[in-house]
């Protein structure tokens, strides 16, 4: 497998041998890194990380890969750099890719890591968009494989706005390496028509399905996976918020959802969660709406069925494997 100057913006690009093959590779680099042997074999090599919006594991895991894999880091926010104001995405594009030997991107529309990945010359990974969050995918997939030995034939059910980055990502994901995908949602947040359409080709292919269900205990039912993610998404007016608690609260994965599962069912969210009163997003949805939770319970969120904190720590193995390969380490 040679995945050396390939760019990484949506998993539509990468076939499920690409894809095992990066998740394999991020298992052997965990390995390594717990055993404390050095994968510094990209010494001397440069990557700019570009955030324009906010993120924990994402930055946090591309600078420890790098870190790992022996390379320097340069972090460019939306304040600290000309991006998109005084310099267009082409030319930051030409100018980053002659300094850097790899350039990560997190913010609005797909169109932008695509045109970065047309005018850089070097490797583009997408860090999360609107629509697609590709890394989070190979950190679900490590995980999922951690847990069950094995991810074909799995039931993966998605509970929430599944048009999104998350939602979209997760049913690539599954229909790719034949997995079964669910969604439980209201209409409106189905993914949209032609992403379902080319799913369900992959998902024929490779023996998995895409359902699209409005009731939520049908979508939970005997799934091996229970998945969710935030309502709001960054980047979204907060104006939404009263809209979406009306239309997704029936879809928050309580204990009483999980119970619809199968026993040994796992509970995953990419994280950030409102699962409590923790954060300051949290309490102003408290004061405003009276809510202590929602897209998970607390209950659930700190379950023994969760691996949520396995899943977060995964992003930074999957990230390094990515980087690797594409640089052409393995
Ligand atoms: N899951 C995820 O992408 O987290 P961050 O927003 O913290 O990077
Ligand atoms: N859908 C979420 C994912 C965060 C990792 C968002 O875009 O904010």
């Amino acid at each position: 497998m040679n995945l050396k100057g390939r760019h990484f913006l949506t998993l539509k690009d990468f076939s499920a041998e690409e894809i095992m093959y990066l998740v394999d590779l991020a298992a052997e680099l965990k390995r390594k890194k717990k055993e404390g042997i050095p994968v510094d074999v990209l010494r001397g090599k440069n990557i700019a990380l570009i955030f324009e919006k906010t993120s924990t594991r994402t930055r946090c895991s591309f600078e420890v890969a790098a870190h790992d894999l022996g390379m320097g880091t340069t972090y460019l926010n939306p304040q600290a750099s000309q991006i998109g104001k005084k310099e267009s995405i082409a030319d930051t594009a030409r100018v980053l890719g002659s300094m850097f030997e790899g350039i990560e991107y997190r913010g609005f529309g797909q169109e932008i890591v695509e045109e970065l990945a047309k005018y850089a010359g070097v490797p583009i990974w997408n860090g999360l968009t609107n629509e697609y969050h590709p890394t989070q995918m190979l950190a679900d997939l490590l995980t999922i494989r951690e847990v069950f030995g094995e991810h074909k034939g799995l039931k993966l059910c998605y509970m929430g706005d599944a048009r999104y980055n998350t939602g979209n990502s997760l049913m690539i994901l599954c229909s790719k390496m034949g997995m079964h995908f669910a969604v439980g949602a209201p209409e409106k947040y189905f993914p949209n028509d032609e992403l379902v359409a080319q799913c369900r080709e992959w998902a024929k292919e490779s023996g998995g399905s895409v359902s699209l269900c409005t009731d939520p205990k049908e979508a939970a039912k005997d799934a091996d996976v229970v998945y969710t993610d935030v309502w709001v998404s960054m980047g979204e007016p907060d104006e939404i918020w009263a809209e979406r608690i009306e239309d997704l609260t029936p879809y928050r994965v309580t204990s009483e959802l999980m119970t619809c599962a199968k026993d040994k069912a796992i509970f995953l969210h990419c994280l950030p969660a409102f699962h409590d009163l923790g954060t300051e997003t949290g309490r102003i949805i408290h004061e405003k709406f009276d809510l202590d939770e929602m897209e998970v319970t607390d209950e659930v969120f700190k379950s023994s069925q969760s691996e949520v904190f396995r899943e977060a720590e995964n992003r930074m193995h999957t990230i390094k494997a990515v980087m690797a390969a594409t640089l052409g380490a393995f």
